[in-house]
């Protein structure tokens, strides 16, 4: 499947998807949310896909936030159609269902954030910049950036970040928990393509369920989600990779995972 403002290409066991309109700085217009929802369903979707990595084409931006053009003419009744459109995407990104790691190839601002934000983990490049620069816009962030920032972050910080509307270095985003790595811009991709590696020699049932009750800590009470975790653990013991991984500890072998086997 090609598409007008997204490279989506397939590898062994991984989906890279490449937002494209590198003369807007990747800025993300409908056309691109509408790929970005397509390109998304589908690795979701495909059962020999088991991670997506998500970047930007060029060295310049992974993306500069929603476009503003199109977000110039919008009253109180476009406005919350044009932020839940965007919320859809990075709550689809989130409930993936499978890792989806984001390689922040430089600017990653307003929408551009909330997108990696949304992303279970970010790598980015030295010359990567981040923020949420709404407030200089009149507006704030409407794709989850209120919430997730906040989360990821805290609230001091997320407040700093929201209200002084700044960009900051890919150091300091280091430096407060929003990205896991920086790494040199030409080591980026294959950074993240490593972590994936080492994903994929796991067992994907387990992944998958370590995925969703990390995701439950946000999402739960501490007690529900202390249950909802008890739950997803005994469920993998009843799964062949379970009884595959542990036997092969026992039996001082490496294990073969049922996606391996396929
Ligand atoms: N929406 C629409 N177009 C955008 C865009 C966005 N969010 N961000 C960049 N562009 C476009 C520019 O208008 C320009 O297009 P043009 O060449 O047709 O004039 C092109 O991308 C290059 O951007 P430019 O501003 O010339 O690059 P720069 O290196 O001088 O500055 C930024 C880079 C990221 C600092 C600057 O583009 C910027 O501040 N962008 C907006 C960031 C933002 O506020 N995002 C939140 C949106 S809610």
């Amino acid at each position: 499947m090609s598409y007008l403002t997204l490279l989506a290409e397939k590898k062994q066991g991984y989906t890279i998807i490449t937002l494209n309109r590198p003369d807007k700085l990747n800025a993300l217009n409908g056309q691109l949310l509408a790929d970005l929802h397509h390109a998304m369903t589908q690795a979701q979707q495909d059962a020999s896909v088991h991670a997506v990595i998500l970047t930007g084409s060029g060295v310049k931006a992974f993306a500069a936030g929603a476009d503003i053009a199109e977000l110039q003419p919008l009253d109180a009744t476009g406005g919350l159609p044009f932020s839940e459109r965007g919320q859809a995407v990075a709550n689809l990104i989130e409930h993936l269902g499978k890792p989806v790691i984001a390689a922040v190839n430089g600017f990653a601002l307003g929408g551009g954030c909330e997108l990696a934000l949304a992303c279970h983990v970010r790598f980015a490049s030295e010359n990567a910049q981040l923020g949420l620069p709404e407030v200089t816009l009149g507006t704030l962030p409407g794709y989850g950036g209120t919430q997730r920032m906040t989360r990821l972050v805290g609230r001091a910080k997320a407040t700093e970040l929201i209200l002084s509307g700044d960009r900051i270095t890919a150091q300091e985003a280091l430096r407060i928990g929003l990205v896991n790595e920086v790494v040199p811009q030409a080591d980026l991709l294959a950074r993240a393509e490593k972590f994936v590696q080492t994903v994929l020699l796991r067992s994907q049932s387990a992944v998958r369920a370590a995925l969703s009750a990390i995701l439950a800590a946000d999402e739960l009470g501490h007690v529900e989600g202390m249950h909802y975790e008890a739950e997803r653990f005994a469920e993998l013991c009843d799964t062949p990779d379970f009884k595959e991984g542990t036997s092969a500890f026992l039996e001082k072998r490496a294990a073969k995972f049922q996606h391996l086997a396929a």
